[in-house]
């Protein structure tokens, strides 16, 4: 699908979580077309007139309602401006921007793994996998129960387990730690979150094939390499990561969300936001 400059109407805006924000906008051209791991740019105001451009991810897209949710923190006040934003006001959108995920058509069971606001990054393919009949475990990390993601908001279908930090919901512990009871259910599995996260997913990812004994399904790791960043790359890794990074333009003028990757310099939202776990050089990831 093409990038779009739309208007997109506030329908509702609710705080769901300390600092944490769902909005429902009608925007139905971007919600017929985006998939799972795009976001939009938004074009945002704030008090002092100075206008900029922020990315957030395709919380859900609806196509048969036009509706489009974002889930954002209030990090500034960018985001600050947003919360005040009214019902039937509209704001200025770009999108579908990025890469999206891909997943096996052969993968039947997908783990989703989302740390804090990484549930944002992953949540709409939970909706596009039972959409297509898979199954779907999320596992969720956050400090503490306080900030767990409400299970209200996730479809039913999906079983899903938590960690806190401070053990006061689920496992005590990383998130990371619940992925080793997973690995052998899961034939991909999806990630989002801190930098610190992903790249301790990426070290397990990398293990598993030895741990399994053979790739689960057959034919992952052999035939031709396809090319960096294509979508072929993607679909036949285990872990696909969306990479949450600062970004400036958004449209890949700017450089100023680049990673490094195995090949070199990937900017986070041209060639990403999802990647292929191998396709990123995690020693040099923070
Ligand atoms: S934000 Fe400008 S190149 Fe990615």
């Amino acid at each position: 699908m093409t990038m779009r400059l739309v208007a997109a109407e506030l329908v509702d805006s609710r705080q769901i979580l300390p600092g944490q924000w769902l909005q429902s906008f009608h925007a139905p051209e971007l919600a017929s077309g985006a998939r799972a791991g795009q976001f939009v740019h938004v074009r945002t105001g704030d008090y002092s007139g100075l206008v900029l451009r922020r990315p957030f991810s395709i919380n859900t897209a609806d196509a048969a309602t036009g509706i489009i949710t974002l889930h954002f923190r209030t990090v500034g006040r960018g985001t600050e401006w947003m919360t005040r934003v009214r019902e039937g006001e509209k704001l200025d959108m770009l999108g579908p921007l990025g890469r999206p995920f891909e997943v096996d058509p052969r993968s039947h069971h997908l783990l989703l793994i989302a740390g804090g606001l990484g549930m944002a990054g992953v949540r709409m393919l939970a909706d596009e996998a039972i959409r297509d009949g898979r199954s779907v475990t999320v596992l969720f990390g956050a400090a503490n129960a306080g900030h767990v993601y409400p299970s209200s908001l996730l479809p039913d279908e999906v079983e899903y387990v938590v960690a806190t930090d401070d053990g006061s919901m689920g496992h005590h512990g990383f998130v990371t730690e619940l992925m080793a009871d997973y690995e052998a259910w899961a034939d991909q599995a999806f990630a989002c979150g801190p930098h610190p996260m992903l790249k301790r997913l990426a070290a397990l990812a990398a293990g598993r094939r030895e741990r399994m004994g053979v790739a689960k399904l057959g034919r992952r790791g052999g035939g031709k390499t396809d090319a960096t960043g294509s979508a072929a790359a993607r679909r036949k890794s285990f872990l696909q990561v969306a990479m949450e990074q600062t970004m400036g333009c958004a449209v890949g003028a700017c450089l100023g969300c680049t990673v490094i990757g195995v090949d070199g310099p990937l900017r986070v939202c041209r060639e990403g936001p999802v990647f292929a776990a191998e396709e990123i050089s995690w020693e040099a990831i923070q």
